[in-house]
């Protein structure tokens, strides 16, 4: 009788419906990991459906193998009939049973491959750019945008946001899965504020490919500036940044000075964007001093937020830099000639376009077009069909201004994330660097506009 044969628990249809889940996802996730190894594409909503819900079917079919196993046996204590599909019926004598024991540790096995397979192409897809970048695409458009245009744009998000070892992989798996949630149910603030709260320490992650003790020396960056006037006259200052070195061999020194092994700064901030800065405590080679604010009391110190300072409180826009303002974006476009300096008020008329307010970038990227296209035909005249070619690179670079930069969907404007290199736009430098924070002794942490660079 089919009923009494050892795998009779095997017919309940959870159980059925358990293997039938596990082999189809098994296959399908097999079939993609395959096609992924060989290099076919995959994009990130792909990726979500064969590397983390098929595996994740895979493992609830497994599991409902045996949960229909266990209400089988339930029903047959009970007396009551059992749930079955009819099968062909297959006499299972001895020699059968010991086959189907060899093909379960087969299964098994297969099983533990697929598993792992799965873990392994999940974890990486979730570490990768795609995943992180677009999968939650609007919400981490600004940061992925300028993260593409950026020096790190071959630099997997995760290198700087959790980099190596287990308990922050598992401390980023919790944190993620709670921003999933705040996706789904849209409760994520825009714009995702910075700075990031609990980000890993510099000392593992950019240490882990840039040596603070390393870099000698001056770095030279020459500041294209363009005026309003029809010829957009230029203007250049040269800077020779003393980055100097924080090697101790050396005799650390210059700007890479706060990061030397023997130089500790640390710091007090009031505000949670940390740009107002009241107290800061050094200790180096000349033992340890500390600076402070006027008029600031015991009790806004013990208050505000406490922190070491390293490689982000200068370097926080590493990955994900905006320009500051429309002027040195489009500055930083004619010096790099996407807009030709040739075309008459081009630095006044792009700016312009630049600062009027729109609803979203399709409406920006139209209105900019419109805008120009317009000015031109009106300012050139007759020579503006020759130059067509000219005011059109010239519109292409400034929508792409826009697009890089603003962001209304997310609320991410000019200036909505301070840049802390530097002092011309953002306190940078200047939150401590001040001539104000004084030792008792009198003694201050210096402006001296000598200190940090040459000007030519
Ligand atoms: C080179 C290192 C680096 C890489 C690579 C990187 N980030 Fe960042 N990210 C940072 C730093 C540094 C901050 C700002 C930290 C601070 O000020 O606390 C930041 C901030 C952010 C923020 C907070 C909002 C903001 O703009 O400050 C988001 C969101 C973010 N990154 C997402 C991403 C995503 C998505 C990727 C990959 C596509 C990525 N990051 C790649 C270093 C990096
Ligand atoms: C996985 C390796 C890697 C990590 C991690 C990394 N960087 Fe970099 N970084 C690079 C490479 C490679 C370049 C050179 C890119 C180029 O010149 O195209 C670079 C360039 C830079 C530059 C010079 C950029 C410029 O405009 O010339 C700065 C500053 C910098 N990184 C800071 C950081 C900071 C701060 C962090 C940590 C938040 C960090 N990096 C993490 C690899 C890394
Ligand atoms: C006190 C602020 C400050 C700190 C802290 C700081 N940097 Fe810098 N770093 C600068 C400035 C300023 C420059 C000059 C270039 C610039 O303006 O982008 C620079 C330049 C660099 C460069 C480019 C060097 C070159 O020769 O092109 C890299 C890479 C870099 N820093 C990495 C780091 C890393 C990694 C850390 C942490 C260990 C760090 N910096 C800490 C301010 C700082
Ligand atoms: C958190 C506070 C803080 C910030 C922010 C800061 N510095 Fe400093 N810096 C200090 C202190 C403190 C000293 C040592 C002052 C003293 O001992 O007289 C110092 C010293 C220096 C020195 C002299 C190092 C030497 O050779 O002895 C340079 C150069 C310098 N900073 C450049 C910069 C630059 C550039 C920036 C911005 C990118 C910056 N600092 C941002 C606190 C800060
Ligand atoms: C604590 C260090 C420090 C001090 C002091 C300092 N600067 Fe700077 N300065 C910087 C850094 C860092 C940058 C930005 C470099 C970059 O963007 O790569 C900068 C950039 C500039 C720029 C170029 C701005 C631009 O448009 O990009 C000018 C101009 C300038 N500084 C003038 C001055 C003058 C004038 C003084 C004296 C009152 C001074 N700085 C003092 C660190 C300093």
């Amino acid at each position: 009788m089919p009923g009494e044969s050892k795998f009779r628990h095997f017919r309940h249809p959870v159980t059925l419906f358990g293997s039938w889940l596990t082999t189809v996802s098994a296959l399908l996730f097999l079939g993609v990991f395959f096609a992924d190894l060989v290099g076919l594409p995959t994009n990130p909503y792909i990726g979500i459906v064969f590397f983390l819900i098929l595996p994740g079917f895979f493992v609830c079919g497994l599991a409902l193998i045996p949960l229909g196993i266990v209400l089988s046996r339930r029903r047959e204590r009970l007396g009551k009939p059992r749930h079955e599909i009819t099968w062909p019926i297959i006499d299972l004598n001895r020699s059968y049973t010991r086959r189907i024991a060899g093909l379960l540790v087969f299964l098994t096995f297969a099983n533990i491959v697929v598993i792992s397979l799965a873990a392994f192409r999940g974890v990486a897809y979730m570490d990768s750019p795609q995943f992180c970048g677009q999968v939650c695409h609007t919400v981490m458009q600004p940061e992925f945008t300028a993260y593409q245009n950026g020096p790190h744009a071959r630099v997997h998000c995760v290198a700087c946001h959790i980099g190596p070892g287990a308990p922050w992989f598992v401390k980023a798996k919790l944190s993620g899965t709670r921003q999933l949630f705040a996706v789904a149910l849209k409760t994520y603030p825009e714009p995702i504020p910075s700075p990031v709260q609990n980000l890993r320490p510099a000392r593992d992650t950019c240490e882990q490919c840039h040596w603070p003790e390393k870099f000698t020396g001056d770095r030279v960056r020459v500041v294209r500036e363009y005026a309003e006037d029809e010829a957009s006259t230029e203007s250049t200052t040269t800077l020779q940044l003393h980055v100097g070195s924080g090697s101790e061999s050396m005799g650390a020194h210059g700007i890479h000075w706060h990061m030397a092994p023997s130089t500790r700064v640390s710091y007090i901030t009031t505000d949670e964007k940390r740009q107002t800065i009241v107290y800061v405590e050094v200790e180096d080679r000349n033992g340890v001093r500390t600076f402070r604010a006027d008029g600031v009391t015991d009790e806004q110190l013990k208050k505000g937020e406490r922190r070491q300072m390293d490689c982000m409180d200068c370097h926080n826009r590493p990955s994900h830099r905006f320009d500051s303002t429309p002027e040195r974006a489009v500055n930083d476009a004619m010096g790099n000639g996407l807009i030709a300096t040739t075309l008459p008020f081009v630095r006044r008329e792009a700016v312009a376009a630049l600062k009027v307010s729109y609803a979203s970038q399709d409406a920006a990227a139209a209105a900019i077009g419109t805008r120009l296209a317009a000015f031109y035909d009106r300012q050139l005249g007759p020579g503006a069909a020759a130059r067509k070619a000219e005011v059109a690179k010239a519109i292409a670079a400034t929508q792409d201004i826009y697009r890089r930069n603003i962001f209304p969907t997310m609320k991410v404007t000019w200036g909505t994330y301070p840049n802390n290199i530097g002092h011309v736009d953002f306190p940078g430098c200047f939150r401590c660097h001040d001539d104000a924070k004084k030792t008792s002794d009198g003694r201050v942490i210096k402006q001296d506009c000598e200190l940090c660079h040459k000007m030519g």
